[in-house]
């Protein structure tokens, strides 16, 4: 039992003591300011009320009556007949203290534990992972971690973008540095960026490329053995980078953690073959879509959402669908969290909406969206680096340990420079956790370096 509701039992007891009601409760609740002390009782002018006495001198005795507490150090009768409870500090330090020598930190077990498969994390490998992933990556990680101390069958899914219509051109573009002799791969992406940047410039600008990078993209979903292999090679090298990234930053995703789009690619036919059999999909210009009556355009009219376009492709919702059917049937989710940013909500929704209809979810298996606000620069606007571009997520983890090295070497010049590194590492990585986690999570925030190592305030 918490303290709340011990103090609630008190206090209910002496109300019955008083009035010989054993069904009033004493509605104790946490002080609305610390000045009125740590709790509240608010049930005393109900109780007063329906004994038509006066509140305040009934407040009087509820007080006379409560039992000696060793954890109560002060009741006072306030306003018209709250009672402002104080807790002994004597006690509550020997109570934290002895928390703090409990492994458990005196948190039970949740009973029942439950399976809850959260989604985090999930960099889009086509393009490298960039600061937008950083909040997913930090805040998902944190709430696994709280989910495994309570005791819960907690299953990680970093549901990675490993497959669509962006995987044409990095193909084509690995066997142009084929053709001219560069087969190492991990030489090839070394620096993913240059690699994006210089692929997307020839599909740009160079019409057979172009044409090759959208064969390759019908050649990979067809299975073609040739695209599968480079693409494998692709991928493998790109997780590598991802888990570096994980490693620097202590988060708990593993390779086997990965369960990436690719994964349901012969469950999509499944599905879209399942939604027609249960009568949700209608045609609508060639594309197969499911109509719902709670998602409307402008103008009222129920808005498709496309599970399958003209010519067969299938979409990022087809994909979810196949997610949730899978962790729920396969995996027999009780909670299923989606670590996503805000901007993806109306997604989430439709998913969420028809994965019902459908029965991939059951009503009893919890879905939901934990959305996070976008991070911004100094200048409220998304963050880029001064150039313009995306912010790389290892060259913003570098920048704080150097900031971190810079700090500690002006504090502690005459450390040796191993421990100065050791310190500026847990620090910087420290400080860019610190200051996702400390936001509000729903708001966006502004990054800032300074305010994140500064010695002043929280951090
Ligand atoms: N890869 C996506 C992105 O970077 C996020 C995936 C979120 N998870 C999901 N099941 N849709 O935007």
């Amino acid at each position: 039992m918490n303290l709340r509701s011990e103090l609630e039992h008190r206090l209910a007891d002496a109300l019955r003591t008083v009035t010989g009601d054993a069904s009033l409760p004493a509605m104790v609740a946490p002080a609305g300011r610390a000045e009125f002390g740590d709790y509240q009782a608010n049930g005393v002018m109900a109780a007063a009320r329906q004994a038509r006495t006066n509140p305040r001198q009934l407040a009087e005795r509820v007080v006379a009556a409560v039992e000696p507490d060793e954890r109560i150090a002060k009741l006072e009768v306030a306003g018209p007949g709250f009672i402002n409870i104080t807790l002994d500090p004597a006690w509550m330090g020997a109570a934290l203290s002895a928390r703090l020598m409990d492994e458990r930190l005196g948190v039970a077990a949740a009973d029942p534990a439950r399976t809850v498969v959260v989604d985090y994390s999930h960099p889009n490998l086509a393009k490298e992972m960039h600061v937008g992933h950083l909040r997913s990556t930090i805040i998902g990680d944190a709430i696994v971690r709280v989910l495994e101390f309570l005791g819960h069958h907690v299953i990680r899914h970093n549901h990675m973008g490993d497959w669509g219509t962006q995987f044409g051109e990095i193909l084509a573009y690995m066997d142009l540095l084929a053709e001219r002799g560069e087969t190492d791969v991990s030489m090839q992406l070394a620096d993913l960026e240059v690699f994006y940047v210089a692929a997307k410039q020839l599909f740009d600008t160079d019409p057979d490329f172009a044409e090759t990078a959208r064969r390759n993209v019908v050649r990979l979903q067809g299975g073609d053995p040739h695209c599968l292999q480079v693409w494998r090679q692709f991928v493998a090298e790109s997780v590598r980078h991802c888990q570096r990234v994980y490693n620097e930053l202590n988060i708990s995703l593993t390779p086997d953690d990965i369960m990436p789009e690719s994964a349901y690619n012969d469950d999509l036919p499944r599905v879209v073959k399942d939604l027609q059999e249960k009568g949700l999909l209608e045609e609508s210009r060639g594309a197969l879509c499911v109509f719902l009556d709670e998602f409307r355009d402008k103008e009222g009219n129920p808005q498709g959402i496309i599970i399958q376009k003209t010519g067969g492709g299938y979409l990022y919702a087809t994909t979810d669908l196949a997610a949730v059917r899978y962790r729920c049937g396969t995996l027999h989710a009780d909670r299923i969290l989606y670590i996503v940013d805000a901007r993806q909500t109306l997604h989430l929704r439709q998913v969420f909406a028809i994965s019902r209809l459908a029965g991939y979810a059951p009503p009893e298996c919890s879905l939901e969206h934990h959305p996070f606000g976008t991070m911004q620069g100094a200048d409220g606007r998304p963050f880029k680096t001064r150039t313009g571009g995306t912010v790389k997520l290892t060259d913003l983890l570098h920048e704080a340990e150097q900031r971190a090295f810079d700090l500690v070497t002006a504090k502690n010049p005459g450390l040796p420079e191993p421990q100065r590194r050791q310190i500026a590492r847990v620090v910087g990585i420290g400080a860019v956790k610190y200051a996702d986690l400390a936001q509000n999570r729903t708001s966006d925030y502004i990054f800032s370096f300074d305010r994140m190592l500064s010695l002043e305030g929280n951090t």
